[in-house]
């Protein structure tokens, strides 16, 4: 089954850019950049990723971010997560990111971004991998703060493909940003959210008739509201799962707690993704490995998982297409 995850063709659509930034990288930056580290090693740092709620391990990934201070410092991090990402054979990839983390420590958006576009760029021509790019508001920040960064993504709007909502959950209802999404879909910008990772099933309700997402992001807690279920059943609504996440920010107590299968038996239309790999230990296979070996999921459940994945994604009909054929193809060739 190790190898069956690790080759099957997947797609990952729950990945922060600022999440795949690993201690050995964001060290090497620091120095070049003369930004002190508040942690005296790789290892003391490391030691530290041990969280036990969403807002601890933000507090870390927050700090983290300092070290990112000029264009290549973004194209580094970018094309470090890509190169794993294509090792991974992932044939596509939705990266967020958080512009207002760097803009409030002065770091130009146009630098961020373009950091971002080039390692896109060249992942693309030396890997063949395809990516989209999801903006994400800071939740714990106000409306107008998320209006203001919406305005700065208009000279870069052709690279951009939607806008999501990211930070501390609880105390911070998506119906705070119901204008400002509003705003967003008028561009044309599909949606994302976080909600019901930590925060309750009343959150993702929200996220569905405020801000009309395309797609939920975690969506764990949805479980607690069976006529929730149905909705999201019934309108084939994508939920990004992040096993290994879930199971570091102690949203399960245990992997063999988690709802994954539970969800696919509900019909709930879900993905595995990573969501921050350098923090939580592990990348998109190493989610699928944990999460089949806990819950025993059958080799038909990961073949639907990778289709899922792709399906749930916001490629247009035909690559979709041409990528779960390749999933087809691959499970057709594949032997032990
Ligand atoms: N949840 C909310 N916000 C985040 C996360 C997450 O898992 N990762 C980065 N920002
Ligand atoms: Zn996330």
């Amino acid at each position: 089954m190790k190898g069956f995850i690790e080759k099957i063709p997947k797609a990952e659509l729950h990945l922060h850019i600022e999440g795949t930034f690993e201690p050995e990288l964001m060290f090497e930056i620091a120095q070049r950049n003369k930004v002190r580290i508040p942690y005296k090693s790789i290892d003391k740092l490391k030691a530290a990723y041990d969280f036990n709620n969403l807002q601890e391990f933000l507090n870390i990934y927050y700090t983290g971010c300092n070290a990112l201070l000029k264009e290549q410092d973004f194209y580094d991090m970018t094309m470090a997560y890509l190169k794993k990402a294509h090792q991974q054979n992932i044939l596509h990839t939705e990266i967020m990111f958080d512009p207002q983390t760097h803009t409030r420590r002065r770091i130009p958006f146009k630098t961020v971004i373009t950091g971002i576009q080039r390692a896109r760029k060249d992942a693309k021509k030396d890997f063949g991998i395809s990516t989209k790019l999801i903006m994400c508001f800071l939740r714990h920040l106000d409306e107008e703060a998320a209006f203001k960064t919406l305005e700065e993504a208009q000279p870069f709007y052709n690279q951009i493909d939607a806008v999501g909502l990211d930070s501390s959950e609880i105390g911070h209802p998506p119906s705070n940003f119901e204008r400002v999404f509003k705003k967003a879909r008028a561009e044309g910008y599909l949606l994302v959210a976080h909600a019901g990772e930590e925060g309750p099933a009343e959150y993702v309700w929200e996220a569905l008739n405020l801000i009309k997402v395309d797609r939920i992001d975690h969506g764990n807690h949805s479980l607690e509201d069976n006529r929730l279920v149905q909705e999201l059943v019934t309108k084939k609504m994508p939920l990004t799962v992040c096993p290994l996440s879930n199971l570091k920010l102690k949203v399960v107590k245990d992997i063999s707690d988690h709802p994954l299968k539970k969800m696919m038996q509900k019909g709930l239309f879900v993905t595995v993704n990573s969501d921050d790999p350098a923090y939580f230990g592990g990348y998109v296979n190493e989610n699928y490995l944990a999460i089949q070996q806990a819950l025993e999921l059958t080799r038909e459940d990961i073949i639907q998982l990778a289709k899922n994945s792709f399906e749930a994604s916001f490629l247009n009909n035909t690559d979709k297409k041409k990528c779960i054929s390749q999933v087809e193809e691959f499970v057709n060739s594949y032997s032990d």
